[in-house]
């Protein structure tokens, strides 16, 4: 499907480079929109938790003592501090670690130290944790910071029709590496759903795919793509094996759900790319991937030693991370290596884009999912 009648760039440079672009996006996009979590198992016991940012809603996600997902603001109804970091598990309350404010799973207020003393008369049933929204679908679990906003499925549209046969709660975690990329958010995502460079920057790294027959359509706001294989190509003789249920002949699926959660399927592994906006020049890259089970009997390559790790890696872990991460010396346009390749032209294209001269040309056919992204962007943070 083309969009002939916009097949141009869209949103200005400003967009890309702007601090103030940036603080709109946050507030009036990646506010309004649910947030990839993590996936189900990050949350097996009662009190496992992780913490999440969304646009200006800094949330914590968590399973309670009857076994269900639940989200808060992340922020203690005394004062307001901030109550937990990272990941991890609680264990049965939340304590504030200031002046020891506790609240239970389910986020009520159950101990205030001195209270009688120094609260007299408090109502502790008004300061539970303020709620925000979960959802959980194919083991991933999503977030949004407002009570109020519509269900998960409704934003979902029909997008799960789109996706391929891959399960990923029958697979299992093969490789979690977080990336940083000093470009805009939006130049990542761009970069996923332009199907002009796969012809040219990934050439020989993606050689095994027919680019001419690539398809794409929109599905709400979100985007899905596939790319088969050349004729004769499969994947058995890789690394990892075929995912059971999955032809070997599968080819790509890439999808995005707006704004910046990815998801990619091949016949081998299937993944979780998470785009998280960190400043206007800097994006972390979140990627998770899965395999068949039956890839842990697979012997994995070794890590590099950590002063070798490339300078774009923040953290890596999982039995074939290293599948994902190349000796630092290699140059990114040799390293036939396709992450490599687009984090080198995600972050030219944002050194590019600050110069003061730059200015933005026509778009090919091949980049149409480009103008759709970006009219939903606009939709929300007016140029
Ligand atoms: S701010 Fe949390 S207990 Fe005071
Ligand atoms: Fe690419």
């Amino acid at each position: 499907m083309s969009m002939q009648s916009e097949l141009r760039q869209l949103l200005p440079v400003e967009a890309y480079v702007s601090p103030d672009w940036f603080r709109r996006e946050q507030a009036e996009l990646f506010g309004k929109h649910w947030a990839f979590v993590g996936m189900a198992e990050d949350f097996m016991r009662a009190g496992d938790y992780r913490c999440v940012q969304v646009g200006r809603h800094s949330l914590v996600v968590l399973r309670d003592k009857e076994g269900g997902l639940r989200a808060f603001h992340n922020s203690c109804r005394h004062r307001g501090t901030r109550l937990l970091e990272g990941s991890g598990n609680v264990g049965s309350v939340l304590t504030c670690f200031y002046h020891n404010w506790t609240y239970d799973l389910a986020g009520r207020l159950i101990g205030v130290p001195q209270e009688r003393e120094q609260f007299p008369g408090l109502d502790k049933s008004c300061l539970g944790l303020r709620p925000a929204k979960v959802a959980a679908w194919k083991g991933m679990v999503f977030a949004h910071g407002e009570p109020d906003a519509g269900p998960f499925e409704a934003w979902l549209g029909a997008f799960p029709q789109k996706l391929g046969p891959h399960d990923p709660e029958r697979m299992v975690e093969v490789a979690d590496v977080l990336y940083r990329v000093r470009a805009n958010w939006k130049i990542v995502v761009e970069n996923f759903i332009d199907g002009y460079h796969l012809f040219h920057l990934h050439k020989h790294s993606l050689g095994d795919g027919d680019f001419t027959r690539q398809r794409w359509e929109p599905t709400g706001r979100h985007w899905t793509f596939y790319r088969p294989l050349k004729e004769g190509v499969t994947h058995d003789k890789l690394l990892l094996p075929v995912i059971a249920g999955v032809p070997s002949n599968f080819g790509a699926g890439a999808y995005v759900l707006f704004p910046s959660f990815c998801l990619y399927e091949t016949a081998t592994y299937w993944l979780t790319f998470n785009v998280i906006p960190v400043e206007a020049g800097l994006s972390h890259v979140h990627v998770r991937t899965r395999a068949d089970p039956r890839a842990l009997e697979r012997q994995a390559l070794p890590m590099p030693p950590p002063d070798q790790m490339p300078a774009h890696i923040i953290a890596a872990k999982g039995p074939h991370a290293s599948m994902r991460i190349l000796p630092k010396d290699v140059h990114p346009l040799e390293s036939n290596n396709v992450t490599l390749e687009d984090v080198y032209a995600c972050e030219a294209m944002q050194a590019g884009l600050e110069s003061a001269g730059a200015a933005i040309g026509p778009l090919s056919r091949h980049e149409s999912p480009l103008p759709f992204f970006q009219r939903q962007v606009l939709d929300h943070v007016a140029a």
